[in-house]
C-alpha cells in the first residue's frame, strides 16, 4: 500500500534521502511515486508512474532541507502521473501526500468545485490541499488549517502536508500508520514505516489515531486533532537495524527471508516462560477464544486451530479478519480475540480488534513489527522476532507465527519446556534442510512444472491450512492458478479439475493421517496427476519426493518451507520478479 516519507532538518540532501527512503518502502507495493521539496519559497514536484528503483535522487534536486514523498498503490483513479502524489492546490503553494481513503471525498469535492476549485486527478487525495487552501482563508496558521481540514474527513488517513510560507511539516493520522524518527544532530523524519529512515535513526515516536505532529526540524509538537491539546509521547529505540532490512548478497528479499528461517524460528521460540504461561491462562479462562488474521497470517491462525485442538484439547474459532465482525454476536466481555499479523497494520485486523473491544473482550496479538498499531492497541502482545520482512510474499513471518501458536498450545497443556524443545529441534532441522543442494533440487522441479496452467495442493489436519498457504505463495509470485484443498474433500469436486500431467503437491507428515492422505494422492495419480510429495517418508504414489524432516507437531512449519522455495523458483522460471508481485501489497492498510 502507499508509502509516505517526510523530512525537515539541517541536512541539505533531503530529496536524495526521500528517494532512498521511498525505495526502502517499495516492499509495501506501489505503482507510481512522487516527491515535493521546498527550494527558496517554491515547491518543486516530480512524479512518475512505475518503479523508483533506478532513480538517483541527486539528479532530481539541488540542496534542500524539506521534502515529502510518496509511493502510491492505486485505489481511486488509475495509474497515471496526475493521480500520483504529492497533490497540490491551484497556486502550487500547498503539497500533500496521503495514505488511506477519504470516504466522504465526493461530497467534499463537490463542495470545492462549487467554490471554483479545479481538479487535475481522479483521486480522493487531491481534495486535501484544496481544503487546506480554503481553511487558510480564515486562519493564517498552516497547522491550524490542516487540523480543521482533518476534522472534515470520514475514513482512514495518514497525511503529510507542506506549505511555501511555513518552515514546518504537518502530519496527521487516523487509521493509517505514521511514525516519527528523530535524528541525533537535529532533524525529524515522518514515514509510514520505519525502514524509510532506519539508516538515519532508530529513535522513534508513534503517532496514534486522532493525533497530529508539527515539526520544523528543531522540535516537534504532537497534539490531539479534535481538541488541539498537546500530547506528550515517549521516545522509543527500535531494535531492528538498517542492515537487517537489506537483502545483502541475495538476489531477492523473498529468498533472503526464506533463508532467514534457519535462525528466525529459533528467535520466535525465545519467549519468556512466564509471559507464555500468562497468555495460556488468558486462553484457559476466556469464555470463547477467537483467532483472526488476513492472508498468510490467517493461514497461521487456521493451523493454530489444529495446534490448540490437537495439542491442548482447546476449542477456538477462526474467522478471516474481514469477516470477523459478522460473528460479533458471540463475543462477551470474557471472550478473547487472538489476532496474528506480520505488519501490525492490516486494516481488517484493526477493525476486528475494534469489534472485540466494543464487546469488552480482550485482544492478544502475535505480531512482528514492534510499535505497530496492532501491537500498541492490544491487551497482550507476543512478538515473533522475525526481523524485518520486506518481500510481499510472507515467509519467515509465517513460520514465526506458527512457532508461537504451537508454543502457546504446549503451554496450555502444561508443557512450555517441551514445546520449546520441539521447536528448537525443528529450527535445527530447518537449518540442515535449507542447504544449496536442496534449493537446486527445488529449482529443477520448478523448471519441470513452470508451464502448467493449474496446480493443486492437498493436506490434512494442520497440513490443510499449509496447502491453502502453498496456493497463496504460488499464486502471489508465479501467477499460476493454484488451489489448496483438504485432502479428503478432493472426491467431492476438486478431483474433477485434474488432467493428465497436472502438478499436485501432497503435504504429509508421519502422523496418523498419513494413510488417508496417501490414498488421496493415489486417487490424484489415477487421474493423471503429477504427484509431488512433501513428506518425511517416500511413497510409491509420489512422482517426485521432496524430503522434509520428521518434525512431529511442528510438521506444518517444515512442510511449508520447500513450497516457499518452489514458489520463488517458479516465479523466476516464469520471468517474474518475486519481490514485486502483480497487484499485491505488503501492508494492506485499506479495507
Ligand atoms: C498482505 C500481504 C500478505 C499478508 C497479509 C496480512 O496480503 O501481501 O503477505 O499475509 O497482507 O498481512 P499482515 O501484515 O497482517 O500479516
Amino acid at each position: 500500500m502507499c508509502g509516505i516519507f517526510g523530512y525537515v532538518g539541517p541536512r541539505k540532501d533531503a530529496v536524495e534521502m526521500a528517494v532512498e527512503g521511498l525505495k526502502s518502502l517499495e516492499y509495501r507495493g506501489y505503482d507510481s511515486w512522487g516527491v515535493a521539496w521546498k527550494e527558496s519559497q517554491f515547491l518543486n514536484v516530480h512524479k512518475e508512474t512505475g518503479k523508483i528503483s533506478g532513480i538517483d535522487g541527486k539528479t532530481l534536486a539541488g540542496e534542500c532541507s524539506l521534502v515529502i514523498g510518496h509511493t502510491r498503490w492505486a485505489t481511486h483513479g488509475g495509474v497515471t502521473v496526475a493521480n500520483a502524489h504529492p497533490h497540490l492546490n491551484a497556486d502550487r503553494t500547498i503539497a500533500v501526500v496521503h495514505n488511506g481513503i477519504i470516504e466522504n471525498y465526493q461530497e467534499l469535492r463537490d463542495e470545492l468545485k462549487a467554490k471554483g476549485h479545479v481538479f487535475l486527478s481522479q483521486t480522493d487525495s487531491e481534495i486535501i490541499p484544496h481544503l487546506i487552501d480554503e481553511e487558510l482563508k480564515t486562519t493564517g496558521d498552516f497547522a491550524h488549517a490542516v487540523r480543521r481540514t482533518c476534522l472534515r474527513f470520514q475514513g482512514r488517513y495518514a497525511i503529510v502536508a507542506v506549505h511555501t510560507k511555513s518552515e514546518s511539516i504537518v502530519a496527521a493520522r487516523t487509521g493509517s500508520p505514521l511514525i516519527i524518527g528523530k535524528e541525533k544532530g537535529g532533524g525529524y523524519f515522518i514515514a509510514s514505516d520505519t525502514p524509510a529512515f532506519l539508516k538515519h535513526t532508530r529513535t522513534v515516536q508513534y503517532l496514534d489515531d486522532g493525533e497530529m505532529a508539527v515539526t520544523d526540524g528543531r522540535s516537534i509538537l504532537i497534539s490531539d486533532i479534535a481538541t488541539g491539546e498537546e500530547r506528550l509521547k515517549r521516545e522509543i529505540e527500535i531494535r531492528w537495524t538498517a542492515d537487517e532490512a537489506q537483502k545483502g548478497d541475495f538476489a531477492h528479499f523473498m529468498i533472503k527471508e526464506i533463508m532467514d528461517q534457519k535462525e528466525s524460528v529459533a528467535r520466535a521460540v525465545n519467549q519468556s516462560d512466564e509471559e507464555i504461561l500468562t497468555l495460556a491462562d488468558a486462553i484457559r479462562n476466556a469464555k470463547g477464544t477467537f483467532l483472526s488474521g488476513c492472508g498468510t497470517a490467517g493461514m497461521a491462525c487456521r493451523a493454530g486451530e489444529y495446534f490448540l485442538s490437537i495439542v491442548a484439547h482447546k476449542h477456538v474459532n477462526f474467522a478471516p479478519a474481514s469477516e470477523f465482525k459478522l460473528f460479533h454476536g458471540f463475543l462477551q466481555p470474557e471472550s478473547l480475540l487472538i489476532v496474528v499479523s506480520q505488519s501490525g497494520e492490516t486494516a481488517d485486523v484493526l477493525e476486528a480488534m475494534q469489534v472485540a473491544k466494543s464487546a469488552g473482550a480482550k485482544v492478544l496479538s502475535i505480531v512482528n513489527v514492534q510499535g505497530s498499531s496492532i501491537d500498541r492497541a492490544s491487551d497482550y502482545t507476543l512478538r515473533i522476532n522475525a526481523g524485518p520482512e520486506r518481500a510481499v510474499a510472507s515467509t519467515k513471518a509465517l513460520t514465526g507465527q506458527l512457532a508461537v501458536l504451537l508454543l502457546i498450545a504446549y503451554a496450555l497443556d502444561g508443557g512450555v519446556a517441551q514445546g520449546k524443545k520441539v521447536l528448537l529441534e525443528t529450527a535445527a532441522q530447518i537449518n540442515d534442510m535449507l542447504n544449496p543442494r536442496y534449493v537446486v533440487f527445488l529449482k529443477e522441479i520448478a523448471e519441470r512444472i513452470k508451464d502448467s496452467k493449474d496446480l493443486y495442493i492437498i493436506g490434512k489436519g494442520w497440513n490443510y491450512p499449509m496447502a491453502m498457504e502453498s496456493a497463496i505463495k504460488i499464486q502471489e509470485v508465479s501467477n499460476i492458478h493454484a488451489e489448496g484443498f483438504a485432502a479428503g474433500e478432493l472426491k467431492h469436486g476438486p478431483i474433477g479439475l485434474v488432467e493428465e500431467g497436472t502438478p499436485c503437491i501432497v503435504l504429509a507428515g508421519s502422523d496418523e493421517v498419513l494413510p488417508d492422505i496417501i490414498s488421496n494422492a493415489v486417487q490424484l495419480k489415477a487421474r493423471g496427476g503429477f504427484i509431488i510429495g512433501v513428506s518425511p517418508v517416500n511413497n510409491e504414489a509420489f512422482d517426485v519426493w521432496i524430503k522434509v524432516p520428521d518434525a512431529g507437531t511442528a510438521q506444518p512449519i517444515v512442510n511449508i518451507i520447500p513450497v516457499q522455495v518452489l514458489a520463488y523458483e517458479l516465479a523466476l522460471a516464469r520471468g517474474k520478479d518475486p519481490d514485486m508481485p502483480r497487484n499485491l501489497a505488503k501492508s494492506v492498510t485499506v479495507k
